[in-house]
């Protein structure tokens, strides 16, 4: 049986992502803010695995970076040994908004890189203590290429990606298997009422990927999967084009 904990699964694509672990059978731990959304949570898991599952969660949120630890250590006390540590939290804002409040911009480039980074160094120092298992970070698109839109957002996602990327370059071989996520526009509260691009994905398909990735042990994986030959192509663009464009 897996064994996984969730830091975000209270929206989203955490939220699917859990559904669809519980449905299979998976022990949950939840990590995350709210103890009252964190309840509801664990009730609606508890449902999708046939009433008698186990799901346990505690306090953590990624602005208050005392609750690491405490929360960790609840996971595998609950647990016992962790498989997978799953983090899809994360804050998004306009690039416009972000602009006109810098205030907003320092949180979301702390929340993004600084204090996810730290949660996740506790995570891995868990995870290689107890032989090995799999990180897995939601971080976008976003951080593949310096584009107008999302210059801030984008520039917190592409930090988290390459600590990710130097995560598993670095740990691989001791048996931690990180999975950097990079979704395109994903149809969530957080993307309600933006403008969709093409290629925008549900979090059902999305998490079915996430999964099919951990099972392969993967170390990035594009979701929808179409976004994979879109940054193919953004990534080669040249800077005089990128000016140019507006996405
Ligand atoms: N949706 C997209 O199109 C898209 C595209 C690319 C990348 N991403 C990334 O994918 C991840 C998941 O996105 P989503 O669309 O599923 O987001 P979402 O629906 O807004 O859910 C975000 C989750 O993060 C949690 N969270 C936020 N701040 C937190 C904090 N300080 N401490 C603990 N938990 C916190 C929320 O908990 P509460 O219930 O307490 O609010 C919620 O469970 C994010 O990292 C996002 O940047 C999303």
């Amino acid at each position: 049986m897996k064994r996984i904990v969730l830091l975000g699964a209270t929206r989203g694509m955490g939220r699917e992502l859990g559904r669809q672990f519980a449905g299979e059978g998976a022990e949950l731990f939840l990590l995350g803010r709210s103890l009252e959304e964190l309840a509801k949570t664990a009730t609606d898991f508890k449902e999708r695995a046939g009433g008698d599952a186990k799901v346990g969660s505690a306090y953590c949120d990624l602005e208050d970076p005392a609750s690491f630890a405490p929360a960790l250590q609840a996971a595998q006390d609950g647990l016992g040994t962790i498989d997978a540590i799953i983090v899809t939290a994360g804050l998004f804002a306009t690039q416009e908004k972000l602009e006109a409040d810098l205030d907003l911009t320092q949180r979301l480039l702390t929340v993004n890189f600084a204090l996810t980074v730290t949660f996740c160094e506790q995570a891995r120092s868990l995870l290689l203590a107890q032989g090995g298992g799999a990180l897995c970070v939601f971080s976008s698109v976003a951080g593949d290429r310096g584009r107008k839109p999302v210059v801030l957002y984008g520039a917190s996602k592409a930090g988290l990606s390459a600590y990710l990327e130097g995560l598993d370059h670095k740990y691989r071989d001791q048996g931690l298997i990180t999975l950097c996520v990079k979704p395109g526009f994903v149809r969530t509260g957080m993307t309600t009422g933006l403008k969709e691009p093409p290629f925008a994905g549900d979090p059902e398909a999305v998490a079915a990927d996430v999964r099919r990735a951990l099972e392969k042990k993967k170390a990035v994986v594009y979701a929808p999967g179409m976004w994979r030959w879109v940054m193919f192509i953004i990534r080669r663009l040249p800077r005089f084009v990128m000016r140019k464009v507006g996405f």
